[in-house]
């Protein structure tokens, strides 16, 4: 996610702008940048990485300016440089903008506009929308912004200056957040309160299709199309500290909370609904391939890798394709005979991890096409493979990937999907694929809404010291993950396993003290994952398990049950894992564990 701050009033811009910035930078950012201005022309400073690089450019610089917008960049269309960092002007500089969110429909709009002679200096959506006011400037900036914003498909949070306008802010909200600080005889805004909170507890939070135009003492809100609106403010008791985490507890639990979001921005823009597939612009340069394709090799590390294993199924169940899914640990030293028509396929949160380069790396070397699946825009890994598909799930801070998780799944459903029409899947199978991934936001905000019942159950297990999780199919990964998440934030032992392994040796771990996860809903395996419940229980062995809601018969088969909502089997580790999540969670919690930063682990492992 991106960071908008805004200042308007009587003091020196720059700091204010600058501090803000600093106070965002938690929410991950690649570069930075500010413009103000007073009476002059707009003066605008931007810089690739850190904000302390911006920094050291303002103190050479010392741009003075009494109105100013600052933002921080996480990449989403155009690699983390200067060029591309916020904000952004116009060809004749008269305007500058900071924008979060997607603009969909921008290439068009580029397109457009460089046919009506406007000169674009970025590779990014957002420099449009300072054209397009160019563009359609009538002498008033609010009135010229009402007048871009239905052509603007997508999402924004938008802040704009102009040097027609001294002491003038305009803002437009459309599915990102952004909220007004009201001063003494000065105003802010801001995408997040924590890049204000210093100077004002007194904030507004806009709507979307809002639009709001901020003087030094003044502020007016209506709708796009002008309607004066009121929007109550707010006194915010939280300390910065609660403010960058929005008010939850750890950054991992807000996280979690917004998965129904990261699930929302993987699909975004890209379901055809009416031919009933998937759209992945950036597998564009392997299109041939990948419709040649008979063998994809996945190669990951942890979370990641679990990822992996629930996409063989997925691509397995819906194409012809052969899937292979390999530790990139492992894979980096196999004697691999990588066939003409082999695929690789990287998938990684930070883009960065060494072991999953070092895969990449040989499989090049191996000469099959390499492509990757990556949050991190700009990050290695994007940027040595082939082609590849960004999941967009915005920055993730929790060293426990949980949102990313999500996104990486969603990610490998739309290519199961986009792949399965190119071969076997018809449109009514690939029109019901896409009605079942639209459902999945909503029913993981009904898993949410349990979080409290979910902690009740996390008390009464906190007091164990070793664990099993099982499931089978789509599950069995599903198991390993969640085992994952509670030994790497709760330091306690769990074990995940195929149910169907348990009676090879695993049960014999099984007594009174070792209670077992159970992932069990309905599906092809249900009654045989009941079979192990049981075999589990005759030994004394307590059983916590996660099935469809309805399913009134296991309260009497398991100790305690977690319901997730009805959903088609194929797509249920997009539910089934986030009770799981959430136990590991709160079992953390409760141990008093560093939730976000969990000993010995790091976010991003760019060591082997
Ligand atoms: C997941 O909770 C862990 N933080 C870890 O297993 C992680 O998934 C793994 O290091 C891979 O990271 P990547 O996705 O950034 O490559």
């Amino acid at each position: 996610m991106c960071g908008i701050v805004c200042y308007v009033g009587k003091r020196d811009a720059v700091p204010i702008l600058l501090e803000g910035l600093y106070r965002l930078e938690y929410r991950g950012y690649d570069s930075s940048g500010i413009a103000v201005r007073n009476h002059g022309p707009i003066q605008v400073v931007r810089a690739a990485g850190k904000i302390a690089n911006l920094q050291s450019k303002l103190d050479g610089l010392a741009p003075r300016g009494s109105t100013g917008i600052g933002h921080t960049r996480w990449a989403t269309h155009g690699k983390p440089t200067e060029s591309n960092a916020h904000p952004h002007s116009d060809c004749s500089g008269n305007f500058a903008v900071v924008h979060n969110g997607i603009i969909e429909n921008y290439a068009a709009i580029r397109q457009w506009l460089q046919q009506r002679g406007h000169k674009f200096q970025s590779e990014t959506d957002t420099e449009v929308i300072a054209h397009l006011v160019e563009e359609n400037w009538d002498g008033e900036l609010a009135s010229t912004v009402r007048k871009i914003v239905p052509g603007l498909a997508g999402t924004f949070g938008v802040a704009i200056i102009s040097s027609y306008a001294p002491n003038e802010i305009v803002l437009a909200r459309r599915g990102s957040p952004l909220l007004l600080g009201i001063g003494n005889s000065e105003m802010f805004a801001a995408s997040d309160v924590a890049a204000i909170l210093r100077h004002t507890n007194q904030v507004i939070y806009l709507e979307d299709e809002d639009l709001a135009i901020l003087h030094s003492s003044s502020y007016e809100i209506s709708s796009l199309q002008g309607v004066p609106v009121v929007r109550d403010p707010h006194t915010v008791d939280w300390d910065i500290a609660a403010a960058e985490k929005q008010g939850f507890p750890h950054f991992m639990l807000k996280e979690i909370f917004e998965e129904p979001e990261a699930v929302i921005n993987a699909m975004r823009g890209r379901l055809l609904e009416a031919e009933g597939t998937a759209r992945l612009g950036g597998l564009d340069p392997v299109r041939e391939a990948l419709c040649a394709t008979d063998h994809i090799i996945i190669v990951s590390c942890g979370t990641s890798y679990y990822a992996g294993l629930i996409g063989r199924y997925i691509l397995e169940a819906n194409t012809d394709i052969a899937v292979e899914v390999e530790l990139a640990s492992e894979f980096r030293y196999r004697k691999l005979n990588l066939k003409p028509g082999t695929i690789v396929l990287a998938i990684s949160q930070s883009g960065e991890t060494a072991d999953t380069l070092a895969a990449v790396r040989e499989a090049k070397h191996k000469g099959v096409p390499v492509l990757g699946l990556v949050n991190v825009v700009g990050s290695a890994i994007a940027r040595e493979t082939n082609a590849g598909i960004y999941n967009h799930a915005g920055p993730e801070i929790g060293v426990a990937s949980t949102k990313a998780f999500l996104s990486q799944l969603t990610v490998l459903y739309l290519l199961s999907l986009l792949l399965g029409r190119d071969r076997t899947l018809s449109i009514d199978e690939g029109k019901r694929f896409i009605a079942n991934l639209q459902s999945i936001p909503e029913k993981i905000g009904q898993i949410l809404r349990i979080n409290d019942a979910i902690r009740q159950v996390a008390e009464k297990y906190s007091v164990f010291n070793n664990f099993m999780f099982i499931g089978r199919k789509h599950n069995f990964p599903v198991a390993l993950e969640g085992a994952l998440k509670l030994k790497e934030i709760s330091y306690v032992h769990a074990e995940g396993y195929a149910a169907g392994e348990m009676k090879h040796g695993p049960i014999a771990l099984i007594d009174a003290r070792f209670p077992t996860v159970c992932i069990a809903p309905h599906g092809s395996c249900y009654d045989k994952t009941v079979s192990n419940l049981q075999e589990i229980r005759a030994r004394g062995g307590p059983v916590l398990a996660v099935a469809t809601e309805g399913n009134g018969e296991m309260r009497l088969l398991a100790d305690d049950v977690i319901y997730i909502p009805e959903i088609e089997e194929q797509f249920s580790p997009l539910l089934t894992i986030i009770p799981l999540q959430l136990l590991a969670y709160h079992i953390a919690s409760l141990r008093g564990c560093d939730i976000d930063k969990p000993r010995n682990l790091a976010k991003s492992v760019t060591v082997e």
